[in-house]
């Protein structure tokens, strides 16, 4: 199959409405990472999605909106949630919520439950209004690898698999988005950490959420109630090692990723050294991280070395995760 990469222009998005009204893939760009869509209530479409990324069945999928009418119609709302929406949406929060009969089952693994988010990309935006429908839509990567940040990611990940990717320029937030379980409002639980840090949501919710491990005790699959949970994840075939500061004598076929820019003298004439962020922002270091792996593993490095993130507050959490999961062989 020969793969598109389409521009966002209104013929564009018509065209690729179109595709997606008859039960086909689209990869879209999102603030934090590309998306393999497919309409969300299109139960064949959502299985081909699971077949295009190698995804197990057992992996339900996260479902985005244009509006908030077209989530009243998905799911099954609670104040403590609406606030949640309020606050943080369109942007990179995904709420868990009791789903409604027009979610198909093989959208959400069979769970009761729906993974909700109304993504901020300006383009993923005119796609869901040009297409008036809401899209089931996971990471636009092959199951278990790095998530995609760029088109060419997406090309180089599913390309000759789906017919078309939208361009979208470089996801600006790198990380996906954070996952918080609302169906319960005295107990919001975060999934997944992500783009929306811990932090901003205790302010919303006048508390933290809960950080369980354990999964709702209503649910028997614990591998699709816990979202990404599966600690292998992001990872890229190179081997990946974590250091809280790197040893200064690595051999030259190793790579080693600082956190930040080390000092001029450190870096000149080390071909091997590369870093996340120049300054030291969280912000920064989030939205390259996917990025500078991608291009690690696309080169020759025998092993690469990789500093954590000095904090596990505000985004160094999700930012420590995904380096978590990308160095575990489990
Ligand atoms: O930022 C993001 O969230 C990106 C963009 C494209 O929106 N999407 C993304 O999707 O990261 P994906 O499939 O890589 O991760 C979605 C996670 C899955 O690990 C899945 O287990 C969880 O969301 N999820 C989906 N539905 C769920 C549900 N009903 N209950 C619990 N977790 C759910
Ligand atoms: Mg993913």
């Amino acid at each position: 199959m020969h793969t598109r990469v389409l521009r966002n222009t209104p013929r564009n998005l018509a065209t690729l409405a179109h595709a997606l009204r008859r039960g086909q893939l689209v990869a879209v760009p999102s603030e934090t990472v590309y998306g393999l869509a497919c309409l969300a209530t299109d139960a064949a479409a959502c299985e081909q999605v699971f077949a295009a990324k190698g995804r197990p069945r057992t992996d339900p999928l996260i479902v985005h909106v244009h509006s908030m009418a077209q989530a009243r119609t998905l799911a099954v709302w609670n104040d403590t949630a609406q606030r949640l929406a309020k606050r943080f949406w369109p942007g990179p929060l995904t709420l868990v919520l009791p789903k409604t009969e027009l979610v198909p089952d093989m959208a959400t693994a069979d769970l009761p439950s729906v993974a909700i988010r109304m993504p901020a990309h300006p383009v993923f935006r005119a796609l869901l209004k040009t297409l008036n429908a809401p899209l089931a839509a996971p990471s636009a990567n092959p199951f278990g690898y790095i998530s995609p940040t760029t088109s060419e990611h997406v090309k180089k990940g599913l390309g000759g698999r789906i017919p078309y990717i939208l361009e979208g320029g470089d996801c600006e937030r790198g990380l996906e988005s954070t996952i918080l379980d609302a169906r319960t409002p005295e107990r919001i639980s975060l999934l997944r950490a992500g783009a929306i840090t811990l932090e901003n949501i205790a302010k919303c919710l006048g508390h933290a959420p809960l950080r369980t491990t354990t999964p709702p005790p209503q649910e028997k699959d614990v591998a699709a109630v816990a979202p990404g949970m599966l600690t292998k994840h992001y990872s890229p075939r190179t081997a990946i090692e974590l250091h809280e500061t790197i040893p200064a004598e690595i051999p030259p076929t190793d790579a080693a990723l600082y956190f930040q820019r080390r000092g001029e003298a450190e870096g000149k004439g080390s071909p091997n050294q590369f870093y996340l962020t120049e300054q030291g922002a969280l912000e920064h270091a989030a939205r390259n991280l996917f990025a500078r792996l991608h291009a690690l593993d696309d080169g020759t490095w025998t092993r690469i070395h990789v500093e954590m993130a000095p904090c596990d507050t505000g985004l160094g959490l999700a930012i420590n995760d995904r380096l978590r999961r990308a160095a575990s062989r489990g």
